[in-house]
């Protein structure tokens, strides 16, 4: 569809304004040419005229017999195509040269351009002369003089009909070229447009169909520093950024499926051995427990894909309000007092004064604490120290997590907020699944805030903005 409609469009615009241009040219040509050519007739009219004149003043003069001066026009007309008569000063016709036109001799053949004559001025009149002939025709009129006065005159005439007949040829020749170039033009815009944008439409078309009927690892293979080639260009950018995407897409569905299958295999396996006998009855309540802490698990990973969804999405709008940081910090500390506990792991609370007011989501933030908090004590080395802060700066709080644990190798460090990322790949099963921190960013890019993490003092730093209130 595209390539005819384009093609079509652009080879009848061009030849409309091609044709346009050559008939607005030939148009020109054939009437400069008309007016050239009869001036060359002209020219060549009164050249011969002086021969006339001179043997006409022989005649007069009586060195030239009557039939001698006739024959010698005779000669002349048949040389020049043209039919002449002689007239005396009263324009009367006293020789002819064209014999048909005997009937006309010793009769006044024109009167009003006499006086012109008279005065010594060549006269030009095209028409059907004045009733003396039939047919239309251009005519000369040249006096002659003889010392001031006025002798009589020479009549040359052509029948406009011959010199049409004359033109019509150079006009054939001006329009059928005009007609060849008009149609070598089409051919060469034709070849030109098939090269230059159609073919390479095309196959931008066609890789485009290929990549949405799945096949994303298709490129355009084009080499022009156009603007096609430029498309092709960006095409393939956006064909590359499509391929990434639907391996992220496959990535993620199957890190999903992982992560869902495994704590069901291992819910399955206990209430089967239970259901089967295999688990002694005194063990049931402990494999139940385990069973229950792996609904747990997937409860917190359904959740957490949810969000994840929503905040990718944009689905999820924050409610902005304006809320004390340091309570958040406070409150998340105690909940996980326990954890901390079990990893006998000591924690410092910096703050600048008792309360720090930030605009955010509630929720959202405790989230955001929450996720990093889990993190440090998930790291944090056996016995070792986790310290959290917050600190105002200018119109900014700054909040940051610490623990001293192993650092974070320099190539996991871009990819950590990716999410089902994990840098202990062994840390598969249990504790982790790898979204906490995108959720984390998501939250904070919602926001409209910065975090980043740096490996300092034997361990880690999270750090995020937050805007404050008052
Ligand atoms: N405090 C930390 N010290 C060292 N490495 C960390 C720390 N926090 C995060 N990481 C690394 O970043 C990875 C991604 O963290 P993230 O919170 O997204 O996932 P997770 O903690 O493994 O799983 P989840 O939070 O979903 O239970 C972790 O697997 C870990 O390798
Ligand atoms: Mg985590």
């Amino acid at each position: 569809m595209v390539k005819k409609g384009l093609f079509s469009k652009m080879l009848a615009t061009y030849t409309i304004i091609i044709s346009m241009s050559l008939i607005i040219i030939a148009s020109f040509l054939s009437y400069w040419f008309q007016n050239y050519f009869l001036d060359q007739r002209k020219e060549q009219i009164l050249n011969n005229s002086y021969m006339i004149q001179t043997y006409t003043m022989k005649y007069m003069a009586g060195d030239a017999t009557w039939q001698q001066l006739n024959d010698i026009i005779t000669m002349i007309a048949e040389n020049i195509k043209s039919d002449i008569w002689l007239t005396d000063s009263y324009g009367r016709v006293y020789a002819i040269s064209n014999k048909e036109h005997k009937e006309l001799m010793y009769k006044q053949v024109f009167v009003k351009e006499l006086e012109e004559l008279r005065l010594g001025n060549t006269f030009e009149v095209t028409g059907p002369y004045a009733g003396v002939l039939d047919k239309t025709v251009r005519v000369y009129g040249i006096p002659i003089m003889n010392e001031g006065t006025f002798k009589g005159s020479i009549i040359l005439y052509n029948s406009i009909e011959e010199l049409g007949q004359s033109l019509k040829r150079v006009y054939e020749i001006i329009w059928i070229s005009s007609i060849f170039a008009i149609i070598f033009s089409c051919i060469v815009i034709y070849y030109f447009s098939q090269k230059i944008i159609i073919k390479p439409l095309a196959e931008i078309n066609s890789v485009a169909r290929r990549i949405s009927n799945g096949d994303v690892d298709k490129r355009v293979y084009l080499k022009s520093n156009d603007e096609i080639g430029e498309l092709a260009q960006s095409f393939n950018f956006m064909a590359d950024s499509i391929e990434k995407n639907e391996k992220n897409r496959r990535e993620f569905i199957s890190n999903v499926s992982h992560e869902i299958r495994s704590p069901i295999t291992s819910i399955k396996g206990f209430i089967s051995g239970i259901l089967d006998g295999v688990i002694p009855q005194e063990k049931e309540k402990y494999y139940l427990s385990i069973a229950h802490e792996e609904i747990q698990r997937l409860t917190r990973l359904v959740n957490d894909l949810l969000d994840m969804s929503a905040i990718e999405a944009g689905e999820f709008s924050l409610r902005i309000m304006e809320v004390d940081i340091n309570e958040i910090i406070r409150l998340t500390v105690i909940n996980y007092e326990r954890k901390i506990k079990e990893k006998r792991a000591s924690v410092d609370v910096c703050f600048d004064g008792d309360s720090l007011f930030v605009a955010g989501d509630r929720d959202r933030l405790v989230q955001v604490i929450t996720n990093l908090l889990d993190n440090s004590i998930k790291y944090v080395n056996e016995g070792g120290k986790i310290k959290i802060s917050s600190k105002s700066k200018g119109k900014k709080a700054f909040i940051s997590v610490f623990n001293d644990g192993p650092k974070i190798a320099e190539e996991d460090l871009l990819h950590i907020w990716d999410r089902f990322y994990k840098a202990d790949k062994a840390r598969t099963a249990k504790d982790s699944t790898g979204l906490g921190l995108s959720i984390v960013r998501n939250i904070i890019t919602q926001l409209q805030e910065d975090i980043w993490v740096e490996n300092k003092d034997n361990g880690v730093y999270f750090t995020f903005t937050l805007m404050k209130v008052k």
